[in-house]
């Protein structure tokens, strides 16, 4: 059957960077970009020129080595801004301007002390003057999870109008429910008359942990392109994982879409991302967190070493993770131990594992994970036993 491409627009250079303590060099950047690249994201934000001498240069290096993917760079809605990003991309094969304002009336009052014309203005006005640079230009309506509906459709319109390839539906304070971000991409495709001379957007932030779950809505609901980061990394709370939209898409064929992402690169990434930013990813993390493919209560354990099936709905190495583990805890039960005793080399029968299990949980209990060392401790303690006896 064929299928709607979910085009995948990954932040992690300037969303995932703005995190505190994530700060790369252009050499670090450089790297993340080839890895982005190699795993198939079809455009890089690759930062936001304007805002240091450091950054303009790695837009601009990152702009020469990208091959494939579109290289972008993030400007606010002023000239000098756009100007600069231009310049910034003049290298890349496939430059993007990303430009944009806030529309929602926090920012158009409280931040920018104007009216909804003047701001609907401005943004026709960046959008005309970033097209004299590249005819890929990316229009953000910040705050648009907050914006009233009927502005937001007329802006998305002037702004197509003014030659916006690509409008980003930012949920900037990540204040959706699923079913409202959803319901904001059905509004636009179904009301906006020139709609389908641009691309919508999903960029969604996880403050109420909902970013993948309104990214996947505003997909169904017909935006055609997400904004991501690896390891979900971004703003406060962090940005939609794209690891996480990726899985949900391939493990989901009845949506009818999907990614030109190469999954098997997924773990790799998440790794090299999180050392190179120093920034650890939590143990429970979906996809590419250590324990997401670790079983260790008896009844999944059970159930998983029967079909692993019964507990896991990917397989590690689909996303390049290392193979399940059997982690042995007071919780888990006898296969598991058979199990574990087995990959030791020790072949125990029934009776004999019905005796060490006893061991087992007076060592379990004492410890927060058995390891093979406490294993073979086991082990031959119980050779010996036997040898007593016979
Ligand atoms: O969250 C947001 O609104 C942004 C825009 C600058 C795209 O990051
Ligand atoms: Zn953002």
């Amino acid at each position: 059957m064929a299928t709607d491409k979910i085009y995948i627009f990954d932040t992690t250079l300037r969303d995932g960077e703005q995190v505190p303590g994530c700060k790369l060099n252009t050499k670090e950047k450089i790297e993340i970009a080839l890895a982005l690249e190699a795993l198939g994201v079809d455009i890089i934000e690759a930062g936001f020129p304007i805002s240091s001498p450091g950054d303009f240069e790695s837009v601009s290096e990152i702009a020469r080595v990208i091959r494939n993917a579109s290289v972008c760079g993030l400007s606010r809605a002023v000239l000098k801004d756009i100007e600069c990003a231009a310049e910034a991309l003049k290298h890349a094969r496939r430059p993007r301007i990303h430009t944009g304002i806030g529309t929602s009336d926090y920012h158009i009052k409280a931040k920018f002390n104007s009216t909804r014309e003047e701001i609907l203005e401005r943004a026709i006005q960046c959008v005309k003057w970033a097209r004299n640079f590249t005819d890929d230009v990316e229009f953000y309506a910040e705050d648009a999870g907050r914006t009233d509906n009927d502005y937001l459709a007329r802006v998305v319109e002037a702004v197509i109008k003014a030659g916006a390839t690509t409008v980003n539906i930012p949920d900037t304070t990540g204040y959706c429910l699923p079913q409202q971000y959803g319901e904001k991409m059905a509004l636009l495709i179904n009301r906006v008359p020139n709609i389908d001379k641009a691309r919508l957007s999903c960029h969604c932030h996880n403050d109420l942990g909902l970013a993948t779950a309104n990214s996947i809505a505003g997909v169904m609901n017909g935006a055609r392109q997400i904004e991501c980061t690896i390891n979900g990394l971004g703003e406060r709370a962090g940005n939609t994982a794209l690891e996480e939209v990726v899985m949900v898409i391939r493990q989901h064929p009845d949506l009818g879409l999907h990614t030109d992402i190469r999954a098997e690169e997924l773990n790799p990434i998440s790794r090299l991302v999180s050392d190179t930013m120093r920034m650890p990813v939590q143990p429970n993390k979906a996809i590419v967190g250590a324990n997401a493919f670790s079983h260790s209560s008896g009844i999944h354990q059970d159930g998983f070493l029967k079909d692993a099936q019964t507990y896991e709905i990917i397989r590690p190495e689909e996303v390049g993770a290392d193979i399940s583990k059997i982690v042995l805890t007071a919780r888990s039960g006898r296969s598991a131990l058979a199990y574990r005793f087995r990959n030791l080399g020790f072949d125990y029968n029934r009776n004999d594992i019905d005796v060490l299990y006893d061991t087992f949980l007076q060592v379990a209990d004492t410890k927060k994970e058995v390891t093979d060392a406490d294993l073979a401790e086991m082990a031959s303690q119980y050779q010996q036993r036997l040898t007593t006896v016979s």
